[in-house]
């Protein structure tokens, strides 16, 4: 058994994806479960043709108890799990709140359950900038107080959060860092693996894509009559690979030892209007993207942008990947999923 292995729920996805080739190029060995409800089995070819290396792979949810059992026994080894197998469409939460419940809180059970089952002392869990809500000063660091959810998706978050806390207070065996991303953008920059969603994009980035590529005739603007500098929402964008990089810095912090809880923002600390963002997309790629401003999104906040001072310190990871080179890459995998298709 591989004295480097680390199970990474949900490893298919987005930012599973690209962690597992830092985790691979970083020289651990990986362990992806994923029931594939929102990824495909393609992501294991892209991540061999960049590192190499063919993670293993099981098909499975990571709310059937049994199949975790018989999982985790195989895999006990393990150094650690990173979880990020998780539903996260904020507006189909809000119509389908149990579903989100029953899939992020029974998954997130369960891996703490075999964890403790099989003496597996280290977690990595995927939260969100969105456990802050709108916070009344900017940028937000870590010790900012949590505002209540405006979804159930981020009541997973805010729940995920105080489950983990309660467990290791239980079991000092376990270990586990609270990663809040802010918005992370791009592709890997061979164009191998990049974001896949699914019908119409709920975020940002992808649209915009979409839009470039001659898919949607416009991007809608959700509001310009914000309280902020140009009347556009801001946010913290951050480049994928960055984010990638995050987690294995934090896996290797809690193999140094230490206990209990920790959380880091992962964020450039820079905050972008949507229009700044659609500009710097125009400039970077050469590529018009018509729009229309259309009225506020419910729920949205108006301004968020990341302190991650604490992750620079503790973990000496930084966001360093420029902008541009950053929409190129979203660029590039798009163009490479339009030609797939
Ligand atoms: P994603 O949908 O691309 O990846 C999630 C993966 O988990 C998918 O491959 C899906 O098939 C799998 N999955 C979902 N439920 C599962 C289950 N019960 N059992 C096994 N596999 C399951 O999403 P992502 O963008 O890569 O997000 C990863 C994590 O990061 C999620 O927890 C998400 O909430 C969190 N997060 C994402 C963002 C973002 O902007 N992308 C921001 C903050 C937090
Ligand atoms: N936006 C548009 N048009 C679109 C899509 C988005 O104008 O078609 C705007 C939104 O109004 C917002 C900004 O672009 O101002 C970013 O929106 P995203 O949907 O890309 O990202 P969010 O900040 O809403 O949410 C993301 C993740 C959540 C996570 C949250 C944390 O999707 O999972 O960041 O801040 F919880």
């Amino acid at each position: 058994m591989n004295q480097k292995e680390v199970i990474v729920t949900g490893g298919m996805g987005y930012i599973g994806s690209h962690t597992t080739v830092a985790l691979q190029n970083a020289g651990y060995s990986v362990f992806i479960l994923d029931n594939l409800s929102n990824s495909d089995i393609g992501v294991l070819d892209g991540i061999y043709r960049i590192t190499g290396v063919r993670p293993g792979f099981k098909k499975l949810d990571c709310t059937d108890i049994s199949g975790m059992r018989r999982v985790f026994e195989k895999h006990y080894n393990a150094v650690g799990v990173i979880h990020f197998a998780a539903h996260k469409a904020v507006g189909e939460s809000v119509s389908n709140p149990l579903m989100y419940y029953r899939n992020n809180l029974n998954g997130l059970i369960n891996v703490l359950d075999m964890m403790g089952t099989f003496d597996i002392p280290n977690l990595v869990f995927s939260s969100s900038a969105t456990v802050y809500g709108q916070p009344d000063s900017l940028p937000v660091t870590e010790d900012t107080p949590l505002k209540p959810a405006t979804s159930a998706y981020g009541q997973t978050k805010v729940m995920g959060e105080n489950i983990i806390a309660d467990a290791v207070r239980a079991n000092p065996g376990i270990r586990a860092t609270l990663l809040r991303y802010f918005n992370p953008i791009g592709a890997h920059p061979s164009g191998q693996i990049g974001e896949r969603p699914n019908g119409v994009p709920n975020n940002l980035m992808p649209y915009i894509c979409q839009v470039a590529a001659g898919q949607r005739e416009y991007l809608n603007i959700f509001g310009n009559d914000y309280d902020t500098p140009d009347g556009y929402c801001v946010r913290d964008y951050l480049d994928i690979n960055d984010l990638a990089d995050a987690h294995v810095a934090a896996m290797r912090h809690l193999q140094s030892g230490g206990s209990g809880v920790n959380v880091y923002n992962l964020g450039t600390g820079r905050g972008q209007s949507v229009m700044q963002l659609v500009d710097a997309f125009q400039r970077a790629t050469g590529v018009n993207i018509p729009y229309k401003i259309t009225s506020r999104r419910a729920g949205d906040v108006s301004s968020i942008y990341a302190n991650a001072d604490r992750a620079a310190r503790e973990l000496n990871w930084r966001a360093v990947v420029p902008l541009h080179e950053t929409l190129a890459s979203a660029w590039r995998w798009q163009k490479k999923l339009a030609k797939s298709k």
